[in-house]
Order: structure tokens, then sequence, then C-alpha cells
């Protein structure tokens, strides 16, 4: 049984695997072969069919699930603390050059997009690196963008659990001739409902009115 267990946990992460580098392929490499031939890949998951809904995610693939983390006031805060809102969960980190500022940003200009109904999302970025992603730095980092954006870390065992639930992939990664790393990690942005259930996936580069529309929708079915 556990290994049953264990093999439908790994052949779920495959999938996720798969389905992040797909995405993360098709937007290095758009109009080579391996982008065009990769597009259709990510097609068949739905991600290029339905922007504004979110790539659609196989059946029976369980997304989000309990967390235990520290919000960027130093309180503790579990996944219950947010219930009966909204949550727009990002993974990433302070110290990303790139996708994770571009995500946030997004995610941001979704949220106005929305105007007043956005009220009842909490946007929430969870650290991948909590060994320098301390609640103030956190604090600091997403205020910069919005002072709607709660930052969330935590132990290392903790951020552990919450990638987990989220089948978030993250690494640590040194460049050649570098002393400081980088964190490898996935790229989606998560919609749960105000039970906390999984409610929609978006992937890297969704606009901003992909986002807001696909959040719109979902928000209207529900009230
Ligand atoms: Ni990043």
């Amino acid at each position: 049984m556990q290994r049953t267990i264990r093999a439908v946990a790994g052949g779920l992460i495959a999938v996720l695997v798969l389905l992040w580098g797909t995405v993360w392929l098709a937007r290095e490499a758009p109009n080579s072969a391996v982008g065009v031939a990769v597009r259709g890949v990510a097609g068949l998951f739905g991600g290029a069919a339905a922007p504004s809904a979110g790539i659609a995610v196989p059946g029976g693939v369980q997304i989000g699930g309990p967390f235990h983390l520290v919000d960027d006031q130093g309180r503790a805060v579990t996944d219950a603390s947010y219930r009966g809102r909204w949550m727009l969960v990002y993974f990433g980190y302070t110290t990303c050059p790139d996708v994770c500022p571009t995500e946030l940003q997004t995610m941001v200009a979704a949220l106005d997009k929305l105007g007043p109904e956005a009220a009842s999302v909490v946007p929430l970025f969870v650290t991948v690196d909590p060994e320098r992603d301390t609640p103030s730095v956190l604090a600091g980092y997403v205020k910069l963008f919005d002072p709607r954006v709660v930052g969330l870390t935590g132990t290392p065992e903790q951020i552990a659990e919450a990638a987990r639930a989220y089948r978030v992939y993250y690494a640590k990664a040194t460049p050649k001739g570098s002393s400081t790393y980088l964190m490898d990690h996935s790229s989606f942005v998560y919609l749960m409902d105000p039970q906390g259930r999984f409610s929609a996936l978006f992937g890297q580069g969704s606009s901003a009115d992909d986002l807001a529309s696909g959040i719109q929708e979902r928000l209207s079915q529900k009230s």
C-alpha cells in the first residue's frame, strides 16, 4: 500500500514537473522547434487552450493542503488563518533576479483589475528560501509591490511541508564562481477557494488579464 501511494505520488509530481518544464521551455524558446513542439505538449494539459481559465489539472491531482508558517509580522499562521477569503498563492524568494518580481507584479496588477472584489482575495508570497527570507526581509520585499501582499516563511521543514502540499519544486543552485546561491523553483500562481480547496492554477507568463478574468470567473461562481 505504502509503495502504491509512493508510486502514485511520484507520478503526480512527474506530471507537474513536466508541466512546469513545458511551460518554461515554451517561454524560453518560443520560436524554436522545441518551443513549438513543447507548446503542443502544454496544449494537451490545457495550458494553451484556456489561458484565462488557468491550466487544467489532471483529475484526481490534489493541490494544496495544510501548512504551518510564519507571516511577515512574525505571527504563526496556518492555511486555516485565511479561511473565508480566497488565497492567491505564489512560491518564490526575495533575491530572485527575474521571475518572482515579474509574477508578483502580475498578481498585484490582477488584483487592481478586480477592484473592490479583490478584498476577498489574500495574495500570499511563500518563500522557498527560508534561510535568507526572514519575516522582516519578507515584509520589506512584499510591501514594495503592494501592502496587501503577505509574505510567509518558516523553518525549512515547514517550507518543505507547504511546498509538498502545493507540489512546488525548489532547489538551491550555486552558479560557477559565485559565492551566493540562487533558488531554482517552479513558478505557478494558485487560486484556493474560501474553504482552502484548490480552485485554479495559472502558469508562468499568464497576463494580469488572464489572472483577473480567471479569478473573477471563480469568484462569481461562488457568490
Ligand atoms: Ni523566482
